[in-house]
């Protein structure tokens, strides 16, 4: 599929963030739908007003600097939350940016179960403290050959699931997106099987890149990008990267994702960047960055092989897409 180009100069591009935000249509929809997290010492900061405003406008301050970030160019905040993939608000990639006002990300909580000592059912604002934030700004390599450099915040998955104890029979963890008609309009359009469901490996899950992703641009996440809890897989193509998590299981075979159950033959469980090989329906050699003209060359993992090549040691990449 073809990137839309927009014009070369956008109003995000000229703009100061904050005066953008406050022009945008979604902010003042999202007041109706959000719930208040109040100022509370979790890292949030922000008068409540603000909050019942818009939870996306929550500031999250005292953020790690991460020796894991790419200094490349970022993506703008306009580019990062008008340009989305999450089927539950529309197909259209513009969809989610219009209609995602309707996710409530407050109250959350996240159900773990399977294969660990301590199953149980998590709040996000214990989530959102269990480990320091950190913004990463990764490079996401996304399906259909597009790209951003996004600042993510949130800490290692690794930090998360080893609170819950995982015993030796857990081999895999398995992701499940919320299922919630009147939240998520769009489940109830047969487009997927709903929920949306990931997995990763457990030396995938545990792997220090692999993040638990709770906000960006210095905020907590906004309702199109996943909020309020998401994975963030840097050496994956996006599809691996599950928004709106509430159930995390640890189970002993391979999960399986939903892309698969989809399309198998286009789709495997492992989905790392791979530009030898090339997707049936595009190649998967270059990519375009969204904002720029020219394609550029698609890395091997995404270029964070020195981190992660090591994983698959010993596997045929061609035959484990
Ligand atoms: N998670 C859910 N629940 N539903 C989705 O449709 N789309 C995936 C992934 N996570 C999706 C999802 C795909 S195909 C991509 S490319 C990334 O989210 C896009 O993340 P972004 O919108 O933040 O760029």
């Amino acid at each position: 599929m073809l990137i839309k180009k927009a014009a070369d100069l956008r109003e995000s591009d000229v703009t100061p963030k904050e005066t953008f935000l406050k022009r945008r249509d979604f902010l003042a929809v999202a007041g109706s739908a959000a719930v208040g997290v109040a100022t509370n010492g979790f890292g949030l900061a922000g008068s409540p007003d603000a909050c019942a405003q818009n939870p996306a406008a929550q500031k999250l301050t005292n953020l790690k600097k991460s020796p894991f970030s790419t200094d490349e160019k970022l993506n703008s905040y306009k580019d990062i939350t008008t340009y989305n993939n999450f089927y539950e608000f529309g197909l259209d990639k513009a969809d989610p940016g219009k209609y995602a006002h309707t996710l409530k990300p407050r109250p959350w909580s996240v159900v773990v179960e399977g294969q660990c000592g301590k199953p149980g059912t998590y709040h996000i604002e214990d989530i959102m403290k269990y480990a320091p934030l950190e913004e990463r700004i990764y490079r996401l390599r996304c399906v259909e050959a597009w790209s951003m450099v996004i600042p993510w915040i949130g800490y290692p998955l690794s930090e998360f699931l080893k609170r819950f104890e995982p015993t030796t029979k857990a081999k895999y963890v398995e992701f499940r997106t919320l299922v919630d008609t009147k939240q998520m309009p769009g489940q109830t359009e047969p487009a997927l099987n709903w929920p949306y469901v990931e997995g990763l490996r457990m030396d995938e899950a545990m792997h220090p890149l692999t993040l638990l992703g709770l906000g960006l641009y210095g905020e907590v996440m906004p309702n199109q990008n996943g909020a309020p809890i998401r994975l963030v897989i840097p050496w994956k193509y996006g599809f691996k990267s599950i928004k709106s998590i509430v159930r995390v299981r640890f189970v002993e075979t391979e999960p399986v994702n939903t892309w698969k159950q989809q399309q198998s033959s286009e789709y495997g469980f492992f989905a790392n960047v791979n530009p030898q090989v090339d997707h049936p329906r595009w190649t998967q050699g270059s990519e375009r960055r969204l904002g720029e003209f020219f394609r550029r060359k698609t890395l091997q993992f995404n270029g964070y092989g020195d981190q992660v090549a090591s994983l698959y040691t010993g596997m045929d990449l061609r035959k484990f897409y």
